[in-house]
Parts: C-alpha cells; structure tokens; sequence
C-alpha cells in the first residue's frame, strides 16, 4: 500500500486529536488515518515569517508536520484572500466578496511555500491528497518542483456557478492550478457540473462524458465523492452520551418539553440570522407550541477577525435578546444560545435529546451535523430532520423535511411539521435516512477518493 499523504490547512490539534472538539476533517478522514499516514499543514500558530521546514510530531503512528504562518502571510492569505475572497464566492455570496490582487500574489505565495516545506518530506510512490479552497495552488506548486506522484485534490465547500467563477479576476490562473491535479473530487453532481461549466466557460476546455479534463497533455479526473461519517460509531458515542450527568441535566431543565437543536461554528454562510427570524415566526404563527418547545442553538466562535464574523456575533446578540424578551415567561426560555465551542461528546448527547435537528445554511459544502444528528437518534423515538435543500447534505438525505432557509414562513411550517408528526412517519423517515447515512460513510469517501487516486 502507497503512503498516503494529506495536505490540508488545519491539522489537527491536541484537543481535537483527544476528541473533545468537533473536527470534520478528522471525522471524514478517520478511515485513511492508518499508521504509517503523513498529514501536513498550518500549525495554526503565527509566527513572524512563514516556515520553511516543518516540525513533527507522531501520535498513534500517523506523523503531523506543520509550518507556522507569518503574520504578514496570514492576514494576507488566510484572512484575506481566503475567508475574504474564496469563502464567500464559493458559497455564491458575490455582494460579499472582495478582491485584492496584493492578497491573492500573497495566497500564490503561501501555496508555493506550503509546497517547498512538503518536497522533502515526499517519497516516490507516496499518494498526495490535498484538502480545500485554501490551497488550490498547491498541486501546480509541487508539478513546478517536480514532483510527479499522483495528486489529488478534494473540495469541502461548494464550487460556484460558473457565472460567478467569472468574477474572480484570476480563475483563469485557479482553475488551470487545479489541473494540475491528477483527481478532483467534490461532495455533490452539482458540483462538479459547476467546476466543468467554469472550466469549459474559461479555459475552453471541454471534458469526455466521464469528466476528464486534458489540459496540456496532462489528464485530470472529476469525481464525486461525498464525505460521511461512522455512524455506528456516532450512535454508539450518543447512546453513552446520554447516560451522562450533563445530558440528563439538559433532559431534566427541559421539563418535558421538546428541543430542538442547531449547531454551526457563527458563519453568515449557516444563515443564522434567518433560522433565528424563523424561529420568531414560528412562535408568533403557532402560539399552541408555546412553552412546548426549546430552540438550544449552538454557535461556535469562528473567525473572528474576520469584520463580516463580528458583525455577525452582534446581530445574532440582538436577535436572541428580541425572541427571549418577547416570549420569554417566568418559567420558560424559548431560545439557548451558546456562542462557544462545546464538545462533541455533550453535543451527541444534546442530539440524542433533540425532537428537531435544525440546519438550514444559506450553502454548506457537505453539513456532518445533518448526518451526525441522524446517527444520533433513538431508533425507537427517533427525530426530525429539518435541511436546508442548499446543503450538500440534502442531495442525499430525501427523507428530511426540506426548506428554502431564507424563506421562513417554510422554516416556521416544517417546525410545526415536525412537532406533530406521528410516530410511525418519525420512525420511517429516520429508518431510511440511518440506511443513507451509514452507506455514504466516512470510509466510503476515503476508499472511493483514493481509489481514483491510485488508478
Ligand atoms: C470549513 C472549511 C475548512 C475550515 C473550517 C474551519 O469547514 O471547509 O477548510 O478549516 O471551516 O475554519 P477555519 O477558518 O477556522 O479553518
């Protein structure tokens, strides 16, 4: 077997490597983690200039290398044209994005010195997977070197329209970067029809009816790959979950009311603002639910250097305080808002508890906390899902009650829905969902991307 060598922004730290924070990457990427696995990337620490050799450190058989970031480098590349430019384009938000050709020279360089800091620690035959937008660069980087393993490149957000590609005034340089690569997967079909559209709109290259791109004899292969989760594994972690101290203390605080639960790192992308003006709606339009229902949304700190993240923060501030002074009683809080980062194991618990799993972004990648949330129910009492038709997710949970988030008139309807819907309807849309949960796994993805990696 090849050495398998991740590339990725983020590698994990110390606390999400002991499991007590969330981590997507580290859920999806579970099943490739075998000893013997490289991963490389942003320590997540600054330092005054950008690292040109790594530093180590093995745990479990599996060695992280990281570079530290120089400041200059990290306000320029990974605040700035990154979560800047990229983040919003890609979640096909064009009002809220800005361009700065000063930060994208910066980004190209970044990328390049992600792949310096790599080469010497590349053996031939080793297999190279490169994670998200933030380094698009880095497969051309490497083919400059010489490197001539096989990469491949995976997408965790959406790709864009290619009308909207079109505004970023380099995607001509991007998309032939990305080409570089030998594969390229994205989470859903409509993603992938995007990035041909974009290569086809501005390259002129058109790709064969099984999506390969040939661009200077170089051949490229499009896949689809969904990333998943264990969700035996899940289910298991929920189960114990709520036997814990703190599980029954949020069942007992309940008082027998039903929760519904939302969980996202505080991005504009999670359409917050609007989940909370649909859950005002709801209660305003179903005065019988009153006092019947608990909305704990959970918002992890993200960014925050970012303005557009700040302003964020506050508005949600005034939308909580809006919804609890304006329905609150003596004896009952309708909203419960936490702006901090909890972990996963109290949050699978939380889960386990919830009537209703609310995820609604504006646009999301994949959404794990749609699958995590599924895996999460009692099969005998199981939940609803409620999904945003916008996230990745949805192209594969069909039995989730789908809404359009900004339109929350349908957000306030599928709660109510979802809050009288009979048991056996419950018990069958989770029955299937399980099913589509526990095929789509985070095994799959890993063995279907580096399948295609290897062939
Ligand atoms: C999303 C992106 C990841 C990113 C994560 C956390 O899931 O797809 O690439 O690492 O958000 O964001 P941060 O900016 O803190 O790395």
């Amino acid at each position: 077997m090849a050495r398998l060598v991740i590339v990725s922004n983020r590698v994990p730290d110390q606390a999400e490597l002991a499991g007590a924070r969330a981590g997507g990457l580290l859920v999806g990427l579970a099943d490739a983690l075998v000893p013997g696995t490289l991963w490389f990337g942003w320590s997540g620490r600054r330092a005054e200039q950008t690292s040109t050799t790594t530093r180590g450190m093995e745990v479990n058989g599996i060695t992280y290398a990281t570079i530290n970031l120089g400041e200059g480098d990290y306000q320029s590349f990974y605040l700035g044209f990154s979560n800047g430019t990229l983040w919003p384009l890609f979640h096909m938000m064009p009002s809220l994005t800005v361009f700065d050709r000063e930060q994208y020279t910066v980004y190209r360089k970044v990328n390049k010195a992600f792949a310096a800091a790599l080469l010497p620690l590349l053996k031939p035959g080793d297999l190279i997977w490169i994670h998200d937008y933030q380094l698009l660069g880095v497969a051309a980087e490497l083919r400059v070197l010489g490197v001539t393993n096989r990469i491949g490149f995976f997408l965790h957000i959406p790709f864009p329209a290619p009308a909207l590609l079109e505004i970023l005034p380099p995607s001509d340089e991007i998309l032939k970067a990305m080409l570089a690569n030998d594969v390229i997967g994205f989470h859903t079909e409509r993603d992938r029809a995007h990035f041909l559209g974009a290569v086809e709109a501005v390259l002129g290259i058109g790709a064969t009816a099984h999506g390969v791109l040939t661009l200077d004899g170089h051949v490229t292969k499009v896949v689809v790959t969904p990333i998943g989760i264990d969700a035996d594994a899940f289910t298991a972690q929920a189960i114990r979950a709520s036997r814990r101290v703190a599980t029954k203390r949020m069942v007992e605080s309940l008082a027998g009311r039903a929760l519904m639960v939302g969980v996202d790192r505080l991005d504009y992308t999670k359409g917050l603002p609007a989940r909370l003006d649909a859950y005002g709606r709801f209660l305003s339009t179903y005065p019988e639910h009153r006092r019947q229902i608990s909305f704990l949304q959970v918002a992890a700190p993200s960014r925050e250097e970012v303005d557009r993240y700040r302003a964020l923060r506050e508005e949600l501030n005034y939308k909580t305080g809006a919804i609890n002074g304006a329905y609150s009683d003596f004896d009952w809080v309708p909203l419960r808002y936490m702006n901090r980062t909890v972990s996963r194991s109290l949050i699978a618990g939380f889960y386990r508890t919830a009537r209703i799993g609310l995820v609604t972004p504006l646009r999301d990648g994949m959404n794990l906390v749609a699958k995590e949330y599924v895996a999460a129910q009692n099969a005998a009492d199981p939940g609803v899902l409620i999904l945003s038709r916008f996230a990745g997710a949805a192209a594969g949970l069909q039995e989730a009650l789908k809404v359009n988030p900004i339109d929350i008139d349908s957000v306030a309807e599928a709660i109510n829905r979802a809050l009288i819907m009979p048991l056996d309807e419950r018990q069958a849309r989770h029955v299937a969902l399980l099913e589509r949960v526990r095929a789509a796994s985070a095994s799959v993805f890993c063995q279907t991307f580096t399948a295609a990696l290897t062939t």
